[in-house]
């Protein structure tokens, strides 16, 4: 049994697997309507809880059809309506959820409380976005990615904006493939220091500045994110302090002529990326959004193979 809480916690060699497999599931099943189970399915008869303290649209419905294409089913369950939004304890919740289905994905407000749950289950919990990471996007990021140009190690990939829960994933992503990764966030909005120090002590080739133009330049894909994320207090002021980092037609110049966008989604045009380069030919996010559906099968198959 195997918990996916972080990329950084996982081997190099799992994560290729794990972009590997999840394109060879996509190949697979070409073609097939989208309720139609895989043609060999991997996890028949196993039920996954999914745990939302935070909305969601691409997470929830992906790992639904993702656990149905495997074979198995899904409770889709709302933190407050549970008895963890009354006060009852993580570890009960992890052992009590453990009784019932073969494993769970939470989407919390603090990273701890993952890491907690997790501690006291005894099925495999995955992180479907905390406060500190997104890892289960970034793997949907860089399947995208892969298909789009091949080989990862030789992009450098460019992160403006906040550095916020995606940009850590991609760090630790950065360290583990050997990409190039440049972050322009302005002071006050970098990663955190210990995740920059992950990055340095494992030779991650990631540099960060506050200069956005310097951080795009040359590169192959640009990456944005709202400047608000889920559970942030001070839109005003964090809508202020980033507009320089929106990604406009002229900052897409600034990379290499064929780059690509990526944005998780949901997109807010007119703030962190305009309209044009989000609905433009080099925006991938539509197939980046598609490929969360991908990755959480390779994912959910790589938690049951431990
Ligand atoms: N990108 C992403 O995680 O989207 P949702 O918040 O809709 O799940
Ligand atoms: N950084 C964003 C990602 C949403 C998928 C947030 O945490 O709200």
């Amino acid at each position: 049994m195997r918990h996916f809480l972080d990329i950084a916690d996982i081997t190099a060699a799992d994560l290729k697997a794990i972009l590997a497999d999840a394109a060879a599931m996509r190949a697979a099943r070409a073609g097939l309507p989208k309720g139609t189970p895989d043609p060999d399915p991997a996890l028949p008869g196993r039920a996954l809880a999914m745990i939302f303290e935070k909305s969601s649209t691409r997470t929830r419905v992906s790992f639904d059809m993702a656990i149905r294409q495997l074979g198995g089913s899904s409770l889709v369950l709302n933190a407050a309506d549970m008895q963890l939004g009354r006060g009852e304890s993580i570890p009960d919740t992890a052992k009590v959820l453990s009784r019932f289905v073969d494993a769970v994905m939470i989407r919390a407000n603090a990273h701890e409380d993952v890491v907690e749950f997790a501690h006291y289950a005894s099925v495999p919990v995955i992180n479907g976005l905390t406060d500190r990471s997104h890892p289960c996007q970034i793997v949907a990021d860089l399947l995208t990615l892969q298909e789009h140009f091949g080989d990862l190690g030789d992009l450098k990939l460019a992160w403006v904006g906040d550095g916020n829960n995606v940009a850590t994933s991609f760090i630790h992503a950065a360290a583990k493939l050997g990409f190039e990764l440049n972050l322009g966030c302005p002071d006050g909005y970098a990663p955190r220091e210990d995740d920059l120090a992950y990055a340095t002590n494992s030779g991650a080739r990631v540099e960060l500045t506050t200069d956005p133009r310097a951080a795009v330049d040359g590169a192959d894909v640009i990456i944005a994110d709202t400047f608000v994320s889920m559970g942030d207090k001070d839109a005003e002021k964090r809508l202020g302090d980033l507009a320089p980092y929106s990604v406009t037609e002229d900052l897409m110049g600034l990379a290499k002529p064929k780059a690509a966008f990526l944005h998780c989604l949901p997109a807010h045009r007119g703030e962190e990326v305009c309209a044009a380069v989000i609905d433009g030919p080099q925006s991938l996010v539509f197939d980046e959004a598609e490929n969360r559906l991908h990755g959480q099968k390779a994912i959910l198959k790589w938690c049951f193979a431990g």
